[in-house]
């Protein structure tokens, strides 16, 4: 049932490709002209009229929100507020009248988003969930559904939902982003084409993984690591915190690169590996900065960018390419070599990697 593979994490992980391709499937339009999401049944003038989203989750679903947010204020300029549930749903929260609330939950099954969604749904606002399982709750109970379709998920740890969740968010803004006229017809069209050969892109970032393993086996008793980045490279690098604290038990922190010297700095002492992701080409060389002061400190520096960027590799001591792409679809690809890191870390620990230590797969009770 693991396909040959030793875990269902790993296989999961390599799963990725075929995952996105599904997830696309039917929703590029013939020509790459728009984005077919007939599962909205939003009425009339609805996506041009919104003025504000709520973006409601929980760990790793609620990471792929504050990706989801970044491409939705780009393209369809609407403003967007990403919460966890557990916090959202005891808040005295403020919506317009005219706000759409998301919801994302791989299972569709998670008790505060669920409560979330509900809290909305009394309010009268008209939910959309994004959810990896057909007839689950969340799916049953939203207005519209976005399902993902990265097939089940049996690892703990949350991986090709992800990434199917980062697919259906670009895919979202898109489409509002067309609606609404934000987002020019030869921009959304090069973004699709990109999307569209995602799946491919994907495939060549698995062939990354014995870096990492060779990585992940001198760092494993490491204390503490840092994951550091801007815009959407902070957004990834709180999920490749979560993902290695999850199953390797390794404390890990992610930090937006710039605040680092508002008090974390103090942490990075000799040899403290500093995983900085730097695949923005706007925030590149302010990354670059900060990679220098982490440096400057003996950190030990994985770095990771697109192919091409060659000097990245004469400041840090060790580099991961990604194969060029849009800069805006780097999350997608970005985050499969930190799931291959924490994969390897929690093996390389002798860790039951499927099902670490207190943590459930679906989290139905709060
Ligand atoms: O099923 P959900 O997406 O609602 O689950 C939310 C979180 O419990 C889940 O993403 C959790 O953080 C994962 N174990 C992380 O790998």
């Amino acid at each position: 049932e693991r396909g040959g593979y030793p875990h269902f994490m790993l296989k999961e992980i390599h799963e990725q490709p075929k995952a996105i391709r599904d997830t696309l499937i039917g929703r590029i339009a013939e020509g790459r002209d728009g984005v077919e999401l007939a599962e909205l049944g939003w009425p009339a003038g609805f996506a041009e009229n919104m003025d504000r989203i709520h973006i409601v989750a929980c760990g790793t679903s609620w990471h792929a929100g504050l990706v989801g947010k970044v491409w939705i204020e780009q393209l369809a300029r609407v403003p967007v507020d990403v919460e966890i549930a557990s916090e959202y749903r005891y808040r005295d929260v403020l919506r317009t009248p005219r706000t759409l609330m998301v919801v994302i939950s791989q299972s569709g099954e998670t008790a505060d988003t669920l409560a979330a969604l509900r809290a909305a749904k009394e309010g009268g606002y008209r939910v959309l969930a994004i959810t990896n399982v057909v007839g689950s709750s969340v799916a049953r109970e939203a207005d519209d559904v976005i399902i993902t379709w990265a097939g089940p998920e049996i690892a703990v740890a949350s991986t090709k939902a992800y990434t199917t969740q980062l697919v259906a968010l670009l895919l979202l803004a898109i489409h509002l982003g067309l609606a609404r006229g934000t987002l020019a017809a030869d921009k959304a069209r090069e973004m699709l084409q990109a999307l569209d050969n995602l799946p491919q892109l994907a495939d060549q970032v698995l062939d990354t993984a014995p870096q990492l393993a060779q990585f992940a086996e001198r760092y494993k008793d490491a204390h503490d690591t840092f994951f550091i980045g801007r815009g959407l490279d902070y957004a990834v690098a709180l999920e490749g915190a979560l993902k290695l604290k999850e199953i390797s038990y390794i404390h890990a922190e992610a930090y937006a690169a710039g605040e680092l010297k508002h008090g974390t700095l103090a942490l990075i002492t000799e040899g403290v590996p500093v995983i900085a992701l730097a695949t923005q080409p706007h925030l590149y060389e302010k990354t670059m900065s900060n990679i220098k002061e982490v440096k400057a400190r003996d950190a030990f520096v994985l770095g990771m960018t697109f192919v091409g960027n060659e000097d990245l590799a004469q400041v840090v001591d060790e580099v991961i390419y990604l194969p060029q792409t849009l800069p805006v679809l780097a999350p997608v690809l970005a985050v499969i070599p930190l799931q291959l890191l924490a994969y390897y870390a929690a093996v390389a620990r002798g860790n039951d990697v499927d099902k670490p230590r207190n943590l459930a797969k679906s989290v139905t009770v709060e």
